[in-house]
């Protein structure tokens, strides 16, 4: 198995450096992994003068898998757009093909009272929110600034979606909820845009292949509603670009912390990058505070949908649950009582409970 890692900016480095340690305790024990290292972001930037340089190209490309810290730094907010770190992160999801975007929003039962949220309206979420992650609003053509022909500055974007971009992802969503609660929730704006009125269409079409699935739909408006009111109503939510943004940075609140959350990007075989749900954290970089669980858990990830290593995944799983079980925490999810330890301490405690 060859992967890729991409340890990008900010806390990214540290964060993959405790993934890392815990795979190797899989390797360790026989499993058979190889793993490259390169820059993406403004690493790649530094490196390369490209947020996504061909040398991290040429190693993602050959790689089955990529795990990604994270990217992205003020001292690179001021470069030309192109050159900005996010930019590597769209062109990796576009070069790789990684249209499937899933973001888990699990609230672990020690962490119910780390959420804003009352206890008893987030205790045993468990919600998986499907993204479509390379068409829609990000990539649509035409985009950009211009005069118009009254002489005045404007900005357009173009949201679009083929019927096989639909299709594909609406697949993957269905597949998914087959395997858990069979529930799934559409989420569109068919009231007002044409582009997500299509969008229904075709998931209502895909449907008809998965009979035992429960489809609903909802505006994006109440569904942004409906996950602070009542998000246990939720199992799968499948969506665009643009929507699933930000309703999974939404629902990553509702668990507590946005540090604890993991994400898969998928190809059509099954090549996936996998990276933790937040961002580069430039305020503690370099201070050894972030919180490694997110990356642990992508690397889980990552062992269960690119490898189907079921046994794998769940046992680093099963560490972080025992971890969190034992009072370990990091300064983002930490409440009095608590023990409070480093990036590199909740690493040491990953890697003693494998
Ligand atoms: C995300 C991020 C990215 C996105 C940015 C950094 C380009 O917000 O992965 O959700 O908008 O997709
Ligand atoms: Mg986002």
């Amino acid at each position: 198995m060859k992967i890729a890692v991409l340890p990008g900016d900010g806390i990214g480095p540290e964060i993959i450096a405790q993934a890392m340690r815990v795979l190797e305790v899989l390797r360790s024990e026989g499993l058979n992994m190889e793993f490259e290292e390169a820059p993406l972001g403004g690493a790649g930037y530094d490196a390369y003068g490209a947020p996504y340089p061909e040398f991290t190209q040429k190693i993602c490309r050959a790689a089955d898998a990529v795990l990604l810290g994270a990217v992205g730094g003020p001292q690179y907010d001021t470069l030309d757009r192109p050159l900005r770190p996010e930019r590597g992160l769209l062109g990796i999801r576009k070069d790789l093909g990684l249209f499937a975007n899933l973001r888990p929003a699990v609230l672990f039962p020690e962490l119910a009272n780390a959420s804003t949220l009352k206890p008893e309206v987030v205790a045993g979420l468990d919600i998986m929110i499907v993204r479509e992650l390379t068409g829609d609003i990000y990539f649509g053509q035409p985009r950009g600034m211009r005069v118009n022909d009254k002489g005045e500055r404007e900005a357009l974007n173009t949201m679009i979606y083929t019927e096989s971009e639909v299709r594909r992802i609406a697949h993957v969503a269905f597949g998914i909820a087959m395997k858990r609660q069979k529930k799934l929730c559409s989420v569109d704006k068919a009231n007002v845009l044409e582009t997500t009125e299509f969008w229904k269409e075709i998931v209502i079409d895909v449907a008809k292949e998965y009979p035992q699935v429960q489809l609903t739909h909802m505006y994006v408006d109440n569904a942004a509603m409906q996950l602070i009111r009542n998000p246990k109503q939720f199992d799968v939510i499948v969506t665009g670009n643009i929507f699933g943004d930000i309703l999974s940075d939404e629902a990553s609140m509702l668990t507590g912390s946005i540090g604890m959350l993991a994400s898969a990007s998928l190809n059509e075989t099954k090549k996936g990058l996998y990276e933790p749900a937040h961002g580069s954290a430039p305020d503690i970089a370099g201070k050894n505070l972030a919180n490694p669980l997110a990356t642990i858990l992508s690397a889980a990830m990552m062992l269960r949908y690119t490898f189907n290593n079921e046994a794998a995944a769940a046992r680093i799983e099963g560490a972080v649950k025992k971890v969190l079980a034992a009072g370990y925490r990091t300064g983002d999810i930490f409440e009095a009582g608590m023990k409070k330890v480093s990036c590199s301490e909740m690493g040491d405690q990953v890697v003693a409970s494998m």
